[in-house]
């Protein structure tokens, strides 16, 4: 069975992980310090901090923000569902708006026609590894008073051109648009390090706020104590002491998942490099096909630089006559284990009981999530498979023509 995504790990990860292991101090240490720096480096931000997973990241990012309750944070509704949650642990109230028909990334202008004045957040996901139009969102948000956090879990490594700033490519992450970015390192992302993700921005004050929260707030460098030498108990400062400055979580990341973070890291490139390379196998393969579309970009010249996660594609399921079961069916007997990215959250039951939430609040995600299937893809997919995916979907509609054939 060919999944939709998987890990690549080799013998120089392991190896780096057991090395880590080796080490007295085994978690949040110098190699987590180093992955920061180097991942910082890389997205060409300031200040990277690692955390255990994504949705804390996103988490730190609406915190140091000042996201809180009776604020509204608005993300798209085709995402993993921590892009929202995350809002919710705060106390905000997470909110959608719909995505753009061509790129199923946020469409800025639904975002500004359902702007709240309790608008205080855009989560701008990259979906299946494309840039949400930034420049755009960040005008319509900053225009309001808002922050804008990129969500490039699926984007690691990814960077982007834009009709704004002809000419130049912009990193994610690294770019005047989004004020704080997040990024997953889960296996099935474009690097990974088991569980893991990273914050990065350009401010000082938020990267040393989200380092103080993802170890429960918690200090100890005595330039930075607060409780005066006169305090009536807890005076005097020795080498045991310290103090609890603001209500955090454990967020930490392991010294061994950043070991394996910095190997991944520096074979990220070869990786992006053969997912672009299947993505345009898959569009060669299967774009003359009048019920599929296949993923389209923002910009022409994002071909080069896009860090696909997902190949997902548009399927006209009643013009070969089958149900998504059945060609989900179909598919799994060659073989091939295709899924579906993602049931709109907007219209998960939770979400209905508790905003009242429902069909018709995003059309064109609604839409997009009744067409949509997602097609294997991970660097290690041979180019044998990636032609037999193509070749089992191709023959999802011959058996369609021929059965149809048949019928008349
Ligand atoms: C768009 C998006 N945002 C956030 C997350 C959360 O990432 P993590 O699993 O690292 O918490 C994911 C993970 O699937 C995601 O796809």
């Amino acid at each position: 069975m060919i999944p939709y995504g998987r890990q690549t790990i080799s013998d120089d990860d392991i190896a780096a992980v057991s090395a880590a292991l080796r080490n007295s101090l085994i978690t949040q240490g110098p190699v987590v310090e180093a992955f920061e720096r180097q991942f910082a480096a890389h997205v060409g931000a300031k200040h990277a901090v690692a955390v255990n997973n994504a949705t804390s990241a996103l988490q730190l990012a609406m915190r140091v923000a000042g996201i809180g309750p009776g604020d509204r944070v608005v993300t798209s509704p085709i995402t993993f569902l921590a892009s929202a949650n995350a809002a919710v642990y705060l106390g905000a109230v997470p909110d959608f708006a719909d995505i753009d028909a061509a790129t199923y990334t946020l469409d800025p202008a639904a975002l500004a026609r359902e702007w709240k004045p309790d608008t205080r957040a855009v989560v701008a996901v990259d979906y299946a590894g494309q840039a949400c139009d930034l420049p755009e969102i960040a005008r319509v948000a900053r225009s309001r008073g808002a922050v804008v956090i990129g969500d490039a879990c699926h984007a690691v490594g990814g960077s982007f051109h834009s009709a704004a700033a002809p000419g130049r490519s912009w990193r994610l992450g690294g770019n005047p648009w989004a004020d704080m970015t997040v990024f997953s390192f889960h296996p099935v992302k474009t690097m990974t390090t088991g569980e893991g993700g990273m914050l990065v921005t350009d401010r000082q004050d938020w990267a040393d706020h989200a380092r103080l929260l993802r170890t429960h707030g918690m200090v100890r460098e005595r330039d930075h104590f607060v409780l005066p030498a006169d305090d009536p108990v807890l005076g005097e400062k020795g080498p045991w002491y310290y103090e609890m400055q603001d209500l955090g979580w454990n967020f930490r990341m392991t010294e061994f998942q950043a070991a394996l973070g910095i190997s991944q890291l520096g074979k990220l490139e070869g990786f992006l490099a053969r997912r672009r390379e299947i993505v345009a196998a898959y569009n060669a393969g299967l774009a003359d096909l009048e019920w599929i579309h296949v993923p389209r970009l923002r910009h022409p010249e994002d071909v080069g630089t896009a860090s696909w996660h997902l190949y997902t594609v548009q399927v006209d399921f009643a013009a070969i006559g089958q149900t998504r079961s059945e060609v989900f069916k179909a598919l799994a007997a060659e073989g091939v284990l295709a899924h579906v990215l993602y049931i709109p959250v907007h219209l998960q039951p939770w979400y209905r009981k508790v905003y009242g939430y429902g069909p018709g609040k995003c059309p064109v995600a609604e839409n997009f999530y009744a067409h949509a299937m997602s097609l294997p893809l991970f660097p290690t997919l041979e180019d044998s498979e990636v032609r037999h995916v193509i070749e089992s979907v191709r023959r999802l509609g011959r058996s369609a023509a021929r059965t149809v054939g048949v019928a008349a």
